[in-house]
């Protein structure tokens, strides 16, 4: 998911007037909806697979291997359709893309929801990932460009949250449709959200942003006057549009990253982060849980789906710690705890299914590392990596940088949704998790040498530090 990091202000000037929460225009909160729809879907994506796949190893009888595949289609579309999206939305404009990409969700969707064999099933989850990959790049980026400045701060979490939403809604009804078994419905649901962007997208306007980058200087004037409050604020920002695009024009990503060693470092870094956040295994609980929940002793599908639905919840709940705390206590000491907490759950678990769950205290410990796992994750790199992703780019090469470190989010997320089977039942359970407790605490290491604090230091002042040779891990400081 590429979250579009709130541009800085740039010439340091003021903006002409601060305008209350509630003055600002109904469009603005109606673009909001939609980069939350979009974010929903992204979270439902990921989400209706664990539910969907007991009943489909069912019906089609797959191989591990297979399994495997059909749950990590998806992220090989995802990670086209991330690597792909700047230039989709820089062709298209982004209200086009993500036209384009609801209607890529509802086909996909319909696709998996007809397919008679896990040929036609891998294809839909193919199309939906090349869906997820546009909107999850162009929502974000939408997003930052028509919402006044004084509130694009908050809009990162805000998205990471939506995020977690579709997760648990896709549980809950995935915990529904178990009851008359039928994983069709579970992709179903998809096509709601989905046409709901797709209307959504109808009725918003174009990005100024992206209409003064062609040059179509009066309609991005008419389109920020339906956005802003005041004639000020429409000059204002037509303004600092026009100095971004100059030195925008300047940048060139790939030209950036082939001479500054310095901004070719933050972008590995941002890759860097990008695959310890998928390789600490949040994505294993979030395809296999119900799976999971069954190995430690949860009988009956519908019984680990629900069991399911309290892991989606509390994925939820605890991105708002995240949210209280990572402007108060920084960076770094969320993701310590984060990566601490994970390994501890996972060593746990894996003790547990090595000696047998075989009492109801022994599975009950079991569900509960299961969902303090989850909140080590929701509460440090669920929202936080993202967020440091965004910060660590220079604005001269952000999308270049979003674009490399969201691809890896998807390739890290295809191996570790491949992986998962095959190792569950190669080398057993014990050892899978026991495996991810020694990853979890590589990555405390990982934080410590590599990772910049980036709390309380604005955007501008990063870059500086970046360009101008810091160490990285110093960028920030
Ligand atoms: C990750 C996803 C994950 C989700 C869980 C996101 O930050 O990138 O891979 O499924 O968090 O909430």
């Amino acid at each position: 998911m590429a979250h579009a990091a709130p541009p800085s202000s740039s010439a340091g000037r003021t903006p002409p007037r601060a305008v209350a929460q509630a003055d600002i225009v109904p469009m603005v909160w109606l673009s909001c909806g939609l980069a939350a729809l979009a974010g929903l879907l992204f979270g439902m994506d990921i989400g209706v697979i664990s539910g969907a796949l007991p009943f489909i190893v069912d019906e089609f009888d797959v191989s591990s291997a297979m399994e495997g595949w059909i749950v990590s289609s998806m992220m090989v579309g995802a990670a086209v359709g991330a690597l792909s999206a700047g230039w989709v939305s820089k062709a298209m404009g982004r209200k086009r893309a993500l036209l384009f990409s609801s209607l890529l969700f509802i086909v996909g969707a319909l696709v998996a929801v007809a397919a008679q064999g896990t040929g036609l099933l891998v294809i839909g989850r193919i199309i939906l990932g090349l869906a997820v990959g546009v909107a999850s790049f162009t929502a974000p980026l939408y997003l930052s460009e028509v919402t006044p400045e004084r509130i694009r701060g908050t809009t990162i979490s805000f998205y990471q949250l939506m995020v977690t939403v579709g997760i648990l809604a896709a549980f809950v009804s995935n915990a529904a449709f178990s009851y008359i078994e039928s994983w069709r419905w579970m992709f179903g649901v998809l096509v709601i959200p989905a046409a709901l962007l797709f209307f959504g997208a109808l009725s918003v306007p174009n990005s100024p942003r992206w209409l003064a980058a062609k040059d179509r200087l009066d309609e991005a004037r008419d389109v920020l006057s339906q956005l802003r409050g005041t004639p000020e604020e429409v000059e204002y920002e037509m303004s600092e549009i026009r100095e971004a695009l100059a030195r925008e024009s300047e940048s060139r990503g790939f030209a950036l990253f082939k001479n500054n060693p310095n901004f070719r470092r933050s972008v590995f870094l941002g890759v860097g982060l990008q695959i310890v956040q998928q390789f600490t295994g949040m994505n294993v609980i979030m395809y296999y849980a119900p799976q999971i929940f069954q190995a430690s002793g949860f009988e009956g599908t519908s019984a680990s789906l629900w069991a399911t639905v309290i892991t989606g919840l509390t994925n939820v709940l605890a991105t708002f710690i995240a949210i209280a705390f990572i402007d108060r206590i920084g960076r770094k000491p969320i993701l310590y705890a984060g990566f601490v907490m994970m390994a501890i759950t996972m060593a746990i678990l894996s003790f547990i299914l090595h000696i047998g769950p075989t009492t109801a205290t022994l599975q009950y410990t079991a569900m509960a590392m299961v969902l303090l796992f989850v909140v080590g994750f929701a509460m440090s790199a669920g929202p936080l990596i993202w967020t440091l992703c965004a910060e660590i780019q220079p604005l001269q090469g952000r999308d270049f940088g979003m674009a490399a470190s969201t691809g890896a989010n998807w390739i890290g997320n295809f191996f570790i949704g491949m992986l998962f089977p095959i190792m569950f039942v190669g080398i057993g359970g014990p050892w899978t998790f026991g495996l991810l407790a020694v990853v979890n605490v590589g990555f405390i290491f990982f934080t410590l040498k590599f990772v910049p604090e980036t709390k309380g230091i604005s955007l501008e002042k990063i870059e500086k530090n970046l360009l101008s040779g810091k160490a990285l891990k110093d960028i920030g400081i």
